[in-house]
């Protein structure tokens, strides 16, 4: 089988597993459960879950690749999103005594390996010359906007755990139209950079990215309306105004 066939199976799976991730909660952070068996450290979890990722797309581009071409601009950006999300965010989120489930660590750290391996595949193939500029352009300032969005979004939930462990209601920001922002950022993020490479790698990611956060999301939503009464009514899920 080719690997655009794999990637195509790739996608199957992610809108499989679409109604699953609606009916049943990833069980960490807020929607943490013991009824997932063992578990270990959260920081932990989130850096050997993300490792794949920071390391096989990088991996494959500088090993098939003949030559350093103009795709490593794509692996800068990956590498700066991955590096963030393996190294940065993990040191500085303040979860300490928290624990996240071995089978959510292992279950990212197989999606992150397979997203790694397709990015990393696709991007060595595609030829840079061959995009147009216009898509180029839009989707590097699109992916730029969602790494802003993710990032601020992420800083400003790590700054309420400063003076109290538990949840507070976050307020500011994108935050007043929608609980997820981060998320929201992070589809934007992955949606510029499928407009950027155009290639099934990249689009099977943001795929996947949306299976994955609009669930999530939905279930923050709804875990903040329950446990805040003054919880803001007009809030959104994840897209201001719409969802
Ligand atoms: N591409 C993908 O498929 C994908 C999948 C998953 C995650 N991600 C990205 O990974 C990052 C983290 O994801 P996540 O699911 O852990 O995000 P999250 O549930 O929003 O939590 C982010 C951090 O903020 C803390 N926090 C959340 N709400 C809070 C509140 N109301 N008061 C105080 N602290 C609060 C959390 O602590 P607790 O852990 O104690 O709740 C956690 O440390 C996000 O940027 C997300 O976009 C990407």
């Amino acid at each position: 089988m080719d690997i655009i066939n794999i990637t195509y199976i790739w996608i199957l799976i992610a809108l499989i597993v679409l109604p699953i991730n609606l009916i049943y909660k990833a069980p960490y952070g807020k929607h943490s459960t013991k009824k997932w068996g063992k578990s270990i450290d959260n920081k932990t979890g989130w850096i050997l879950m993300e490792l794949p990722a920071l390391l096989t797309c990088p991996l494959i581009y500088f090993t098939i690749s003949e030559e350093i071409n103009l795709n490593v601009v794509f692996i800068v950006l990956w590498i700066t999103h991955y590096l963030n999300r393996t190294v940065i965010y993990p040191l500085r989120i303040k979860t300490k005594g928290k624990k996240i489930p071995i089978a959510i660590v292992a279950s990212a750290f197989f999606f992150n390996m397979v997203n790694g391996i397709l990015n990393g595949y696709f991007l060595t193939l595609l030829q840079f010359e061959s995009i147009s500029e216009l898509y180029l352009i839009l989707g590097f300032i699109i992916f730029i906007i969602g790494f802003y969005i993710n990032i601020s979004s992420d800083n400003l939930l790590i700054k309420l755990r400063t003076n109290q462990k538990g949840y507070v209601i976050p307020n500011g920001k994108l935050f007043n139209y929608v609980s997820c922002p981060n998320f929201f950022g992070e589809i934007i993020e992955w949606l510029g950079f499928a407009i950027m490479t155009l290639n099934p790698g990249s689009l099977s990611f943001l795929i996947w990215t949306i299976c994955n956060l609009i669930p999530r999301s939905k279930a923050h939503h709804k875990w903040y309306k329950e446990n805040f009464e003054n919880y803001p009514k007009k809030r959104k899920a994840v897209i201001p105004y719409l969802l």
